[in-house]
């Protein structure tokens, strides 16, 4: 994949999923990458973000800093508010400042899961967790503050580090019996096919809101047990709803979103969730 036109790279929160799958798509003799996390440059800190992009004048910032534990942001919603909302926005007056395209990184949480069809980016965001209402705010900081934006989002993300897919390996291999919702219904997306879609539309020079899920839905039921499958383990999931589980309780209902942006502006779209996950598990495997 060429990307030879990125240039100066800054990634904000690179230890996390997303980040950690672009990185290794990056061509590093083409491309200066500036790799922050947390600990050395927080991006609630407006001040400390403006002095890194002064100081290293990249063109291209990537947000992928994020509080992303849904009940976290409900139980602290002023840190939700001050990294997800807040934290978009520094960077977003940051790269206007220098002239820098922003990528930000977003999630199928800011709409409702009331649908009975999908949600395409034309659709009305209506986000009803903490965690929804301060991604929807940092979009929005973003779309308002910085010309040269792009904001995507995808759902139910998978990759290296703590996840759904990888929590269920764990409990499979000690837990006779483990509750999954039925009645939570998405498109179960790879980190690795979200960094793709991000590293095609930057090198397209693409701009505006974009879906990037892998095509088809499932149920968190599902998609529970084509992961057993995969890895060929026996453990018994039984279908539950998600007023029961409250790690996973406060999310939309059914949120799949749809890949409208990429289709009519006649782009790749990311592969089946299905293949996304067999080439997941495979990878765990060697
Ligand atoms: N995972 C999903 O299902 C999903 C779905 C749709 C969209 N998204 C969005 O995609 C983005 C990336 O997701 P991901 O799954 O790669 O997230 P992730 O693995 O949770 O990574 C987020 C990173 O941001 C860091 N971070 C937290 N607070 C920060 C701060 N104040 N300053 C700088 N860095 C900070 C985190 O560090 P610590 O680990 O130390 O907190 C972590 O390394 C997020 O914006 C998320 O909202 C995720």
């Amino acid at each position: 994949m060429r990307n030879t036109q990125l240039g100066r790279v800054w990634i904000a929160g690179a230890d996390g999923r997303v980040a950690r799958e672009f990185v290794k798509l990056l061509d590093t003799r083409e491309t200066e990458l500036f790799l922050t996390d947390r600990e050395d440059r927080d991006v609630s800190d407006a001040d400390g973000v403006n002095m890194f992009a002064e100081m290293n004048r990249p063109d291209v910032i990537i947000n992928c800093a994020g509080i992303t534990d849904v009940q976290l942001c409900e139980t602290e919603p002023e840190l939700a508010y001050r990294v997800n909302a807040l934290g978009a926005r520094n960077l977003a007056v940051a790269a206007r400042r220098v002239n820098a395209r922003i990528v930000q990184l977003s999630t199928d949480d800011v709409f409702d899961g009331k649908t009975d069809t999908y949600y395409s980016e034309f659709d009305q965001p209506a986000p009803f967790t903490v965690y929804g209402k301060s991604k929807l705010a940092g979009e929005n900081f973003v779309k308002d503050l910085a010309p040269k934006h792009l904001i995507i989002r995808s759902s139910w993300v998978y990759g290296e580090g703590k996840n759904f897919v990888n929590d269920l390996l764990e409990s499979a291999r000690g837990e006779k019996e483990i509750l999954v919702p039925e009645n939570q219904v998405a498109a179960p997306t790879s980190a690795l096919e979200v960094a793709k879609c991000i590293l095609r539309l930057l090198t397209e020079e693409a701009y505006g809101t974009y879906h990037a899920v892998c095509s088809g839905s499932c149920s968190r039921y599902e998609f529970a047990a084509k992961i057993l499958q995969l890895a060929g383990l026996e453990a018994r999931i039984i279908p539950a709803f998600s007023d029961d589980l409250p790690d996973i309780s406060m999310r939309p209902a059914r949120s799949v979103l749809y890949n409208m942006m990429l289709r009519i502006s006649c782009m790749e779209t990311p592969v089946s969730w299905q293949e996304a996950l067999e080439t997941y598990i495979r990878s765990l495997k060697n």
